[in-house]
């Protein structure tokens, strides 16, 4: 069967809040997940277990994570709460957090299967609706380039799939589902257009023989283009990767996210990844600006008769709200059109 169903992954509470250098209150961090947990969701990246002295924004995630063990935000659907681990220390972290909360293991097996799921069966009638998916998932995050990778992990690739082969096994024996980021896949800020899809589609094959269950292609500096996602979206098909096991992650810098969506759609990607309000910005991609913005991707999505089960309405309410706390223009053009209606 042929699913209109688009599923989006809000990354706004990490990587749309990573680079603020004006501490944000864990209070807010928590209102901005409790409240996107009600808009019909079904993924929301709530944070990042990585060094401190590199990404100071994201030091309170351990109480981020207890937070929703302990109280998981109220929600008309399964959602799973996803968090960046790049090493040992990182999976240690989250399974030492996730172990002071055994009764978060029961409530898992509650959880329904995602629509998203099913309906990529053949037969959405086999879906066994009582699958499990547990409340917190983990992402590793590799990169295209040598030099990104530099500067993002400070080690080479091959150091670094070292690095995420440990954390998706340690993931997989607690039967975590885990998520395989790959940065600069459409150009690198140091090495420009110089990124090869092969190599991309190379390093996917690679994370997912490692065991991941799904790759995010980075358009981390925002310079893709429609041809040349074509182009990557076909080495990825040609490595035999299937187009259910990618996400986009699409920054909007150059203004082609859209764009980009419309030419991943029709190469049969139905997984993106937004941010509310676009917030964001990575780092180690100098003048990097948010990902796409999850309200413009509910509009565009719905434009073309497909669905993505998330509340423009509400999204648009938090947008307009997440960007007034960290004190930055709202950067949704649909948010901003409803809200100026
Ligand atoms: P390193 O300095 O090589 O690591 O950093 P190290 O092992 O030498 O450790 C140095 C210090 O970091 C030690 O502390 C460790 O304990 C600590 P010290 O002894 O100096 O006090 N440390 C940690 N602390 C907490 N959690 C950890 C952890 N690991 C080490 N997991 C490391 C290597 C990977 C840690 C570092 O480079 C790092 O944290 N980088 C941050 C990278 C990052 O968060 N980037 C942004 C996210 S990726 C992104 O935004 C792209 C994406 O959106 C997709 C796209 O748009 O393309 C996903
Ligand atoms: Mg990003």
């Amino acid at each position: 069967a042929t699913s209109n169903r688009v599923r989006l992954v809000e990354v706004g509470p990490r990587d749309g809040l990573q680079n603020e250098k004006k501490t944000i209150p864990l209070t807010t961090k928590i209102e901005l997940i409790s409240r996107l947990a009600k808009t019909g969701l079904t993924d929301i990246e709530a944070g990042s277990f990585v060094a401190p002295k590199w990404v100071p924004q994201m030091a309170d995630s351990k109480e981020i994570m207890e937070y929703i063990l302990k109280y998981p935000p109220t929600s008309l659907n399964p959602i799973a709460y996803s968090f960046l681990a790049p090493n040992a220390k990182g999976l240690q972290t989250a399974l030492s957090i996730l172990k002071a909360h055994p009764n978060a293991y029961s409530t898992l097996s509650e959880q329904a299967t995602p629509a998203y799921k099913s309906s990529s069966l053949p037969n959405e009638s086999t879906a066994d609706p009582t699958t499990k998916r547990p409340l917190i998932e983990l992402s590793v995050f590799a990169a295209a380039t040598e030099s990104f990778t530099q500067k993002n992990l400070n080690c080479s690739i091959a150091e670094s799939l070292s690095k995420f082969q440990e954390v998706i096994e340690g993931a997989k024996e607690q039967d975590l589902r885990v998520r395989a980021y790959i940065s600069v896949v459409l150009g690198c800020p140091f090495e420009g257009y110089d990124v090869d899809p092969h190599r991309v589609a190379e390093i996917a094959c690679d994370l997912m023989q490692m065991g991941a269950d799904e790759i995010s292609l980075g358009d981390t500096t925002g310079m893709g283009t429609a041809p040349r996602t074509k182009e990557l979206l076909k080495a990825m098909r040609s490595a035999g990767i299937r187009s259910e096991d990618i996400a986009m992650h699409f920054h909007d810098t150059y203004g082609q996210a859209l764009v980009n969506t419309a030419v991943s759609l029709e190469s049969g990607i139905t997984t993106f990844d937004s941010s509310v309000g676009g917030i964001g910005g990575c780092p180690y991609s100098p003048g990097a600006t948010g990902n796409v913005s999850t309200e413009d991707m509910i509009y565009f999505v719905e434009s073309l008769g497909m669905t993505t089960g998330v509340d423009l309405d509400a999204v648009t309410d938090i947008g307009a709200w997440i960007t007034n706390e960290i004190g930055k223009e709202n950067s949704s053009s649909v948010g901003k059109a409803i809200l100026g209606k």
